[in-house]
């Protein structure tokens, strides 16, 4: 069995979300998915996610190519990760394109296409205009 482990906040999911992760559980068999904790995300990104860590956990947990779930507590963490899941391939969005070469030791890494004009930032800045009848 080809396990396939890939991270990410996905925080007010998106088409995008569904387009990599539904590639990357393509690339194996099953589908493990660290989801960044809230602090994390606040560390990465400069704010809190608009979902918890809970609520993020159900909606990837609920679709049907992924396997597993579980809290990325550290972006450091990610060859303890590879080697507890015991994953054979680590996929990664190409905004990440060469940033995790070092783990080529431990597993298969793949960079795959982002989903063009679409990210949970864009969303949020979308949501906030006020409209003109405001
Ligand atoms: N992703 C993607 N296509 C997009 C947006 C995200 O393939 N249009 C991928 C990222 O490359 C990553 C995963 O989805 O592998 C989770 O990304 P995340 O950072 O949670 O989503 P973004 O929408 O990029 O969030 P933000 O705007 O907060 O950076």
């Amino acid at each position: 069995m080809k396990k396939v482990i890939t991270f990410g906040t996905f925080d007010i999911f998106h088409v995008g979300h569904v387009n990599i992760l539904e590639r990357a559980k393509a690339l194996g068999d099953y589908l493990v998915v660290g989801i960044s904790s809230d602090i994390l995300n606040f560390s990465k990104k400069g704010r809190m996610p608009v979902y918890s860590i809970q609520e993020r956990m159900r909606i990837i947990s609920a679709l049907k190519f992924v396997d597993e779930v579980f809290i990325e507590e550290s972006l450091e963490l990610k060859e303890q990760y590879i080697k507890d899941f015991d994953a054979d391939i680590l996929v990664m969005g190409d905004d990440w394109e060469g940033k995790f070469d070092q783990y080529k030791s431990l597993c298969e890494v793949a960079y795959l296409t982002r989903t063009p004009s679409i990210s949970t930032t864009e969303i949020i800045e979308v949501v906030r205009q006020p409209s003109d009848k405001d």
